[in-house]
């Protein structure tokens, strides 16, 4: 399904009249098939659907609508909050860092990985970082002209989510890369290991076990502070399943993006090469940092 701008303010002076709630024009936005759907009112705050809602995608493809969405949020803010609002909004702004990406190039020349995958991956990687900072903006840009209630900011909304923890696991990932893939067998995370899941091995078989399960999303060995355990878990997507409070030790990405290049299909044989390189140093770190975690309980 395809969606197209119908009609909109077109000429700058019609654009102002509607930003001024002077002006019958409509932005219309129609489905290539059948449904029309129109966002209307004079000002972003006033926006209702009135017919159905476009699937999620729409929302996030559609630059050109949310340009006219930003000329009347600016517009609504401008006219709502006067100059001390605006100046307290600039300020936030100038005090909010964006996120950057991280430079994972030390990894090229890993065993069982061949640089262009990595390559490859890396810019998907830095694309996650820069959709986190412009739904940031889009969004503060929706609040600022009060699309608090908007169904605009509660799809962009969902997309944070999924595009935060895309760029967050990635991070966690390619850290947790580049090791020997041997654990240290006097170490805590071992003896953790050990008690939780019987052995190393037991351990392993499971972990592996879920990376191969069909679909697309991260396996993660979890510690949960609160109770005192590990965790195998899969994480669909991005965004779905994650474990509240805990602390992510190991993260495999098994999106077909991590392995295809240089597996094909056998993500069998790519999760046996992401074993032989995983930084063991990096998830012990993680279980300290985790073990601090429980003073986040209530009656800790
Ligand atoms: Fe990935």
């Amino acid at each position: 399904m395809t969606w197209r701008v119908e009609s909109a303010p077109r000429s700058i002076d019609a654009q102002r009249a509607y930003g001024r709630g002077e002006s019958d024009d409509r932005l219309k936005l129609r489905d290539t098939r059948d449904a029309t759907i129109g966002v209307s009112g004079p000002r972003l705050g006033d926006a209702r659907i009135e017919s159905r809602v476009p699937p999620v995608e729409w929302w996030f493809k559609l630059e050109r609508s949310i340009g006219v969405v930003r000329k009347h949020a600016g517009a609504a803010s401008r006219a709502r909050i006067g100059t001390r609002g605006r100046a307290a909004i600039e300020a936030r702004r100038e005090r909010t860092v964006a996120y950057k990406a991280m430079d994972f190039s030390g990894l090229k020349g890993m065993r069982g990985f061949s640089d262009q995958l990595l390559e490859d991956h890396f810019s998907l990687y830095e694309g996650y970082v820069k959709n986190t900072n412009e739904l940031l903006e889009k969004l503060s840009l929706l609040m600022d002209g009060g699309g608090g209630g908007s169904a605009e900011q509660a799809e962009l909304r969902r997309r944070l989510a999924w595009e935060w923890n895309g760029m967050r696991l990635h991070e966690f990932y390619f850290e947790n890369l580049g090791g020997s893939g041997r654990i240290d067998t006097s170490g805590e995370l071992h003896a953790k290991i050990e008690t939780d899941f019987g052995s190393l091995d037991r351990w392993r078989q499971e972990f592996q076990a879920i990376g191969g399960m069909r679909g697309i999303g991260w396996t993660i060995l979890y510690y949960d502070p609160l109770g005192d355990r590990l965790l195998n878990l899969w994480i669909n997507e991005h965004d779905s399943a994650h474990a509240a409070g805990s602390a992510p030790l190991l993260v495999m990405d098994v999106w077909e993006h991590a392995f295809f290049t240089d597996y094909r299909t056998d993500k069998a044989r790519y999760i046996e090469s992401f074993m032989a390189n995983v930084e063991w140093r990096v998830a012990e770190k993680r279980l300290a940092a985790g073990r601090r975690l429980e003073a986040m309980a209530v009656n800790a």
